[in-house]
């Protein structure tokens, strides 16, 4: 990367609002990312402006430009909100809204010493669940494992073949469990799982429900300074005493947020699992090598958080202000045919240069998790279907952008279980004929029913 003069000394930079720009959340955009983007690369290159929202910046198309400012080797880049420009100027619109995300703070809105002290609590309280040799960490595979059969028994019992939207009958009642657990909610409530979905759909119940969430982040974080249990506010507590519970609570509610990418990764697995392509992987046992794939293929964390420039710096020939916003683009950088180009698409071997879970100081600290809970979910559902198969043409999967994160809204197929699904195990009673299910089957039951009842 080049460094310039401060921009007093250059007065050709003028920062990013004399540059036109067109908006980038279109229909097309929603419908056909990638040609959006190629449109951008080729009429600008790997670093073009567009408009968010109503918001100007910089989007980085380039593979070796996005990989550049993750690594901040010269240290030019920063994620705090105080280093945006137009913010600090008062000129962005109170109520753009990704403002309120990036406002919340936390370990991927600092630098420096404050991120490495939030970014080490993180890592510590996630590791007992992601070292895979460690008891949490199995014990939370396991639970995984039988709420999957749970999701694929309740399925069983409309037949041994049908349909179903393994998104809303299966990715994401399983991750809203992982979530309950991980975050120490304790016996699964469909209504807090109903809140973290909530949430993560960023609709009018959003707001009010990340209040109720944070409310209950706050007493289970207090609750666990006395009583530890086994879940993250109690592992980040035992590695950061110092933390306030708000602090914690404000931690743990990341994870729902983190639990919605993993959804859209099961859901990407399942389509590249129903692709030709991934058959010989699957033909091998390998599914967490297709997990591995489809964050490349389909990256859930398609655009980052912005970055602001700290001085004025070149990136890949566009003269960027000190201030100005970058967002950086996973998913483009992963068509760039530097990259693209370099893969061929028939190999079941992908390339781990990929950028799915970031690089540098702030690459994801849960990719080795969310690959695992995602490699769970579809090794379930591959030991328990005879067979599976799309019910749409790859071209009519309905896909959903947000300014973020690219997913599928539903995935529909057709299914065949293996053998008819085992009856929901049920405990001695009192009256022979009452089969008792276990409590998470009755939660899962209500929980898939308000799913398909909703929708997305
Ligand atoms: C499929 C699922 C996931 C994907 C694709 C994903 C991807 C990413 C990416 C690309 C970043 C870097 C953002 C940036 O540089 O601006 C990131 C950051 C982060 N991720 Fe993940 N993530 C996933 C799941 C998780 C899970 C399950 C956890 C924890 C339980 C987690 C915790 C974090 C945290 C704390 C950061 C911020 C790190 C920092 O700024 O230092 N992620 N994630």
């Amino acid at each position: 990367m080049d460094h310039l003069p401060s921009s007093d000394a250059l007065p050709g930079i003028r920062g990013l609002t004399s540059v036109s720009s067109k908006p980038l959340l279109t229909r097309d955009f929603d419908v056909h990312p990638t040609a959006t983007y190629e449109g951008l690369r080729a009429a600008h290159g790997p670093v073009a402006p567009v408009d968010l929202l109503g918001v100007p910046c910089w989007l980085v198309l380039g593979y070796a430009e996005v990989l550049e400012v993750l690594r901040n080797d010269a240290r030019v880049w920063s994620k705090r909100l105080a280093d945006w420009r137009a913010y600090t100027q008062g000129t962005v619109p109170a109520d753009w809204p990704p403002l309120p995300a990036f406002r919340a703070g936390g370990v991927a809105f600092t630098e420096g010493r404050e991120h490495s002290e939030l970014r080490a609590a993180w890592s510590a309280a996630l590791r007992p669940f992601q070292d895979r040799s460690q008891d949490p960490a199995r014990r939370l595979e396991a639970e995984l494992r039988r709420h999957a059969d749970e999701l694929i028994a309740l399925l069983g019992e409309r037949g041994t073949t049908g349909r179903a939207d393994l998104a809303d009958e299966y990715a994401r009642p399983l991750m809203l469990m992982a979530i309950n657990r991980l975050a120490g909610f304790g016996e699964a409530d469909e209504d807090v799982l109903l809140d973290i979905r909530r949430l993560l759909d960023g609709g009018p119940q959003a707001a009010e429900a990340s209040g109720r969430l944070m409310d209950l982040c706050g007493r289970t974080c207090a609750a666990r300074r006395s009583a530890p249990g086994e879940d993250f506010p109690s592992y980040l507590i035992a590695a950061w005493p110092d933390c306030t519970d708000e602090q914690a609570a404000a931690m743990t509610h990341l994870l729902g947020k983190l639990g919605d990418l993993t959804v859209t990764l099961v859901c990407a697995t399942v389509v590249e699992v129903l692709s030709e392509e991934a058959a010989g992987a699957l033909a091998g046992g390998m599914v967490r090598e297709t997990v591995n794939r489809a964050a490349m293929v389909h990256p859930p964390y398609a655009n980052l958080t912005f970055r602001f420039a700290l001085a004025d710096t070149v990136l890949g020939g566009t003269v960027i202000a000190a201030g100005d916003p970058v967002m950086l683009s996973v998913a483009a950088a992963h068509a760039d045919p530097s990259f693209a180009g370099a893969h061929d698409p028939a190999s079941v071997f992908s390339s781990r240069a990929h950028l799915a879970w970031g690089a540098g100081a702030h690459q994801c600290p849960g990719g080795a998790l969310a690959t695992t809970l995602a490699t769970i979910a579809v090794e379930r559902l591959q030991e328990r279907m005879a067979w599976l198969e799309p019910a749409l043409p790859p071209d009519r999967l309905p896909w959903r952008s947000s300014v973020f994160v690219r997913g599928l809204r539903s995935l529909p197929v057709r299914y065949g279980l293996r053998e008819p699904s085992p009856a929901p195990p049920s405990r001695p009673s009192a009256e022979p004929s009452e089969v008792v299910e276990p409590a998470s089957q009755g939660t899962l039951r209500r929980l898939v029913r308000v799913l398909r009842r909703t929708g997305r």
